[in-house]
């Protein structure tokens, strides 16, 4: 495609998360916190993919996502896809991995878990990928996609 059919306009520097599900493009925006970011940041929903049927894309200037963040983009929308850019061009392509363990970044949905009434990290091991389902290493409770929350 060229860049002027391009959906989204193109940027110069930064970062472009492609293929996120429509329906999660809300999801990735609270967990990576973008509401919060001086960046210029454009983004476009239910865009057409031979994939996906519907995607949503987001592009961020001048951001370049820590390890952290890509953990948490894998927990909402492991479809999705990073392409790094720098003076216009992709100069790096990455797919999100779902990491094996999750520590400090979501909250366990047993409200009786210690991690939820004493300053103890959260830690999970990922027993499922898609649907995502952890299981916690201090009460042993499932948390599943549906009712995870971000710390
Ligand atoms: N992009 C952008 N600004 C640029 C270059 C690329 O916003 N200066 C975006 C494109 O719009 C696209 C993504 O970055 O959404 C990846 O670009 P490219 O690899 O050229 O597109 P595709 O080949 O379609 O990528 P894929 O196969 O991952 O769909
Ligand atoms: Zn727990």
């Amino acid at each position: 495609m060229s860049k002027k059919e391009l959906q989204v306009s193109a940027i110069e520097n930064g970062t472009v998360i492609d293929h996120i599900p429509a329906d999660k493009l809300f999801a990735v925006i609270n967990v990576l916190g973008l509401a919060e970011l001086d960046n210029a940041i454009t983004f476009g929903t239910n865009l057409k993919s031979t994939k996906l049927g519907k995607k949503a894309i987001i592009k961020i200037w001048d951001k370049f996502l820590e390890d952290d963040e890509v953990n948490k983009l894998a927990l909402v929308a492991p479809s999705a896809k990073i392409n790094i850019i720098r003076d216009y061009e992709v100069v790096e392509k990455k797919k999100v991995n779902v990491p094996e363990k999750v520590e400090g970044i979501v909250k366990c949905m047993n409200p009786k878990c210690i991690t939820n009434y004493e300053k103890v990290r959260t830690k999970f091991t990922v027993v499922n990928n898609s649907p995502i389902v952890l299981r916690c290493h201090y009460c042993e409770k499932l948390t599943d996609q549906e009712h995870m929350e971000m710390i």
